[in-house]
């Protein structure tokens, strides 16, 4: 799917890369359409076939589609500089990640990092759609813990912000529109974290 009426980002990559990771962002504002139940499943399933440290699959999602008392929990977890803009999204969903593996309840040291995996996977398949996602560490962890039952060996790590691009940046508040139609994206340069050989700070 294009991105129509969508704004335009500049993304210099130092080396060609696909065009699905180039061409995501993280809008605050989007589209009115609606996400179909059937597409969010869709990317369920782009997030469950990730890879993750002895296939354990630590993740676990919440999700709920707008209009929905679902959507309205979730929407209640997120701290209130997401709720500014977050209302837009068709979908909203909460990252939650199991802590412990094995009989012992060992810690599960890269539950975080297959966590991420899995969103990865995620962001590309609503990337190939015309969905966009904007992640937050913002939320109430620990209510959302609470509200969704998880106990504490669960951790409500972050929620996501879907919709289709192409939302009507007018209706943000003013202090995030100027940041939404920002043109250039920026990253750190490639000599400031990859090494081969000693790291230099
Ligand atoms: C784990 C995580 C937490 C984030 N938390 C928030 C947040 O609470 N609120 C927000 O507006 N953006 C949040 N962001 C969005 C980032 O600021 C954004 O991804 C980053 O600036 C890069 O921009 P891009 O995604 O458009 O390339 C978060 C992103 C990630 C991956």
């Amino acid at each position: 799917m294009d991105k129509k009426n969508t704004i335009k980002k500049i993304t210099n990559t130092e080396y060609p890369i696909l065009d699905t990771i180039k061409n995501r962002w993280s809008p605050r504002a989007f589209s009115d359409t609606p996400i179909k139940e059937e597409t969010v499943k869709t990317l369920l399933e782009a997030g469950r076939w990730a890879p993750s440290a002895s296939n354990l699959q630590p993740w676990r999602v919440i999700w709920g589609i707008k209009g929905t008392e679902t959507y309205d929990r979730i929407f209640n977890c997120l701290d209130e500089f997401n709720q500014s803009w977050a209302g837009s999204a068709q979908v909203l969903w909460l990252n939650v990640f199991k802590k412990t593996m094995g009989k012992d309840n060992r810690e599960n040291f890269h539950a975080l990092h297959d966590l991420g995996l899995f969103m990865g996977n995620v962001l590309m398949q609503a990337e190939s759609m015309g969905i966009a996602a904007h992640q937050m560490a913002g939320i109430r962890f620990k209510d959302a813990n609470k509200e969704f039952k998880f106990n504490d060996d669960y951790h409500v790590a972050t929620g996501v912000a879907f919709g289709y691009y192409g939302g009507d940046v007018s209706k943000l508040p003013e202090g995030l529109r100027e940041q939404e139609l920002k043109e250039t994206r920026i990253r750190n340069a490639q000599s400031e974290f990859a090494f081969n050989g000693d790291y230099k700070k």
